[in-house]
């Protein structure tokens, strides 16, 4: 781990695939397998489970960042995490008493994890930053792969790479949603640390091989937004 890492969501793999397409993320050097549980509900469409949490677990070393688009998640991070979830990441317009989900996610062993939709805004987290492991910018309306990215939300990135260094917080910055090798520059420079992908990886022209490593090249360049020498 280089301090920053490719997640790997598996919104846009084939199903009948799943293990061998999780092998080959991992060979190819991603970092995290990202699964996005949704309940048609809070978002327009319904994915997956714990069942299929404890599938990856089976196939795959990876940690496994979930990300629960559902309603009354307090309801179902036992499971989740039961299931073999590294971390757990609800959203904080589905959580009335935040700071107490954060505990109780990290009293299951797991990573905490807080997101904001794209219309939420950073104050609305502002409370529980300290205590989150992990703080998640959508980039995207959530409950699609393939979505439009949200240009706007590289400024969310930086303010809250700002209030979380002014904290001397370790948490993970991630993005999610339309993040592809343009984008994911624009917001590594913007201060995010995880990047999630599925459109990108899964729907490579060349291979999931060859997105992943076309994410990792982004990674490893150094010149982001600077100026030329
Ligand atoms: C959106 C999900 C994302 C989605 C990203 O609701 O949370 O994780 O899978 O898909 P891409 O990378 O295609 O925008
Ligand atoms: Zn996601």
């Amino acid at each position: 781990m280089n301090g920053f890492v490719i997640a790997a969501s598996i919104l846009s793999a084939d199903f009948t695939r799943l293990g061998q397409e999780i092998a080959v993320c991992e060979s190819a050097g991603a970092d995290w397998i990202h699964v996005d549980v949704m309940d048609g509900h809070f978002v327009p469409n319904i994915t997956m489970g714990p069942f299929i949490v404890e599938a990856c677990k089976r196939v795959t070393k990876l940690p496994l960042d979930v990300h629960l688009m559902i309603e009354k998640p307090e309801q179902y991070l036992e499971a989740f995490a039961k299931a073999g979830a590294s971390g757990l990441t609800v959203h904080v317009e589905t959580c009335p008493q935040l700071d107490q989900t954060l505990l109780e996610i990290k009293s299951l062993g797991c990573r905490a994890g807080v997101v904001l939709n794209p219309e939420t805004p950073v104050r609305q987290i502002e409370s529980v930053l300290a205590l989150a492991d992990l703080v998640l910018v959508l980039s995207v309306h959530p409950g699609f792969s393939g979505g439009k990215f949200i240009p706007e939300s590289a400024a969310k990135v930086a303010d809250l790479r700002r209030k979380l260094d002014a904290l001397g917080s370790s948490a993970w910055l991630e993005v999610d949603g339309g993040i592809n090798a343009e984008t994911l520059p624009k917001m590594k420079e913007a201060g995010a640390t995880a990047f999630v992908a599925a459109s990108a990886i899964f729907k490579h022209p060349q291979g999931i091989l060859a997105g992943v490593q076309a994410l990792r090249a982004q990674l490893k360049n150094k010149n982001h937004g600077a100026a030329a020498p």
